[in-house]
């Protein structure tokens, strides 16, 4: 019998117990940290009477709980204090937007202020008499149980705030676009700020700005000649954030993706933040570390009941820094330096040759809390197996079905190999070039087959003639945290091992394929428990 606290993260992100799903209004002030989230006290599994649970930081790793920010006790937002974002005004005045859903389970835009400006924690908040600020009319045609999910408001030159809301209209999936003076008298503007014709509900868009110079971030307000925007949306449909790089045009105020849009039948060319499970997720400018700042729900993939057991449910991804990449094409995203901290024991390893066929056991540090970075030269590469081109290029079946060997990581691995999750490359060749798959196997990680075991893809844009192949993974309990190609594409997975559990888990490095690949380095560290919630 495995103990319910086994599974429990040590260095992420949870409430002390219950459900939790997506991170609302996280922000910088006054040298806090603040992480607001939709919390169900009362159990392991999600309620329409939410509210929002509030925690401080002065790292972004150790946590401490406060009281409820916000519960449902108005009119507005009697059945439930739903997702939302919050915006620090002129003055240094944070203000909470968020969605209630009112008595007729009606979606309602809301707006909450801190009771105190003075209490540095900002432990209590009150709303406003004036809400609900936003609200399903005849006259807007709003859909009244799709509207929610207000962002972090951007102020225009002209002086008016905009604030982008998740809607659909039949399969239609829209940004609908609000603008104010003042953040209290808002009013619907005639055009989204984007939308796709077949792509169901929009859930927790976000809407920054990217830096085309390095991997500073910027406020969400600011626009000019080195910045692009990055459009998030959350598809209720597919259980995904996806993204758009492009151009705001100001003057019309719609947001123009370089790339197709959110279409569904064009969904399978649009990029993730991760090919796992990372859902609900949303930015913050840090203006002390000037970084933007990512936050993502995972969720469980175990059952019901097993949750309700264990008494929690839900975790917060590691925050991850997030840039544009120099090609302009694509976002990075590393986890935050501060999770480093918690690195303890070290064990390093130097150009280590893994012949075909080679399992390495990598001991020394804690298996089952583990920060490990590898990187791999390859040689030889046209014996890399051919790409089909009658294959569908979804690297999730490429993972599932194709995988012909590669090389990686074998983590949370039983002694006897019953279980392990195995994060790996693979290597194919076309004509003129060679493709990378990061894959992220789950389908033995547990003799407990009730679990979710599917398997993960994700294409990596790097070239293997001419680049190392870098792999980090941060493994905590039952969440593997996979980073490919230094932060070019991310895989997260839930575990939830019945044998390789604690110390009886194990680490290992492989090459099951029939490429020559050398580990030029590798470095595992056990990780230190964080003080959590
Ligand atoms: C996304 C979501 C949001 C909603 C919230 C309710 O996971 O469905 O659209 O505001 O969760 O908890």
């Amino acid at each position: 019998i495995i103990p319910n606290h086994t599974y429990r993260p040590s260095f992420h992100f949870l409430p002390s117990k219950n459900w939790m799903n997506d991170p609302n209004g996280p922000m910088r002030y006054k040298g806090m940290y603040h992480l607001f989230y939709q919390h169900n006290p009362k159990a392991a599994v999600w309620n329409t009477a939410i509210e929002w649970g509030h925690s401080i930081s002065k790292d972004l790793v150790n946590w401490f709980p406060l009281q409820p920010a916000l519960t449902p006790n108005q009119p507005y937002d009697i059945k439930g204090c739903w997702s939302g974002s919050i915006t620090i005004l002129p003055n240094q005045k944070p203000f909470i937007l968020y969605t209630g859903i009112d008595h007729n389970n009606h979606q309602t835009q809301n707006l909450a202020i801190p009771k105190n400006l003075s209490d540095p924690l900002l432990r209590e908040w009150v709303k406003l008499p004036n809400n609900p600020l936003m609200k399903p009319t005849l006259g807007n045609k709003i859909n009244v149980t799709s509207f929610r999910d207000p962002t972090t408001a951007w102020l225009g030159h002209d002086g008016f705030w905009r604030v982008i809301v998740g809607s659909q209209e039949n399969e239609k999936g829209i940004a609908i676009l609000y603008k104010s003076k003042d953040f209290l008298h808002w009013i619907k503007a005639k055009h989204p700020l984007n939308s796709a014709k077949k792509s169901g509900m929009w859930e927790c868009p976000d809407f920054y700005p990217v830096s085309t110079k390095g991997k500073i971030g910027i406020e969400t307000s600011v626009d000019g000649p080195q910045v692009r925007h990055v459009l998030k949306v959350s598809l209720y449909d597919t259980s995904h954030d996806y993204y758009l790089i492009g151009t705001y045009d100001t003057t019309k105020d719609v947001f123009v993706p370089d790339e197709k849009g959110f279409d569904k039948d064009e969904l399978y060319l649009v990029q993730r933040y991760d090919y796992g499970k990372f859902y609900a997720s949303k930015t913050f400018y840090d203006g002390a570390k000037k970084r933007r700042v990512l936050w993502g729900w995972i969720n469980e993939s175990s059952v019901q009941q097993d949750d309700e057991k264990k008494a929690w449910s839900g975790i917060q991804a590691i925050p991850r820094t997030v840039w544009l990449h120099e090609s302009g094409k694509q976002l990075i995203q590393w986890p935050i330096a501060e999770i480093e901290k918690l690195r303890g024991h070290h064990v390093k390893l130097h150009s280590k040759v893994l012949k075909p066929g080679t399992l390495l056991q990598v001991s020394g540090v804690t298996p089952a809390q583990a920060d490990v970075e590898i990187s791999f030269q390859v040689s030889k590469l046209e014996n890399a197996q051919e790409l089909n081109p009658s294959w569908k290029l979804d690297p999730q079946i490429l993972c599932s079905q194709k995988a012909k060997g590669g090389f990686g990581l074998l983590v949370l691995a039983s002694k006897g190999m019953q279980e392990y999750t195995s994060v790996f490359f693979m290597i194919f060749k076309t004509n003129k070039k060679y493709v990378v798959v990061m894959c992220s196997d789950q389908s033995r990680s547990s003799l407990n087959h009730k679990n979710d075991l599917t398997t993960y893809g994700a294409f990596v844009n790097v070239d293997p003639a001419h680049e190392e192949l870098s792999l980090r993974i941060l493994i905590d309990q039952s969440v593997v945290e996979s980073f490919g190609g230094k932060g070019k594409a991310c895989i997260t997975s839930r575990v939830y091992p019945t044998l390789a559990i604690n110390d009886k888990a194990h680490l290992h490095a492989f090459n099951n394929g029939t490429l020559h690949v050398k580990i030029t380095r590798l470095s595992a560290w056990s990780m230190k428990k964080a003080k959590v919630n």
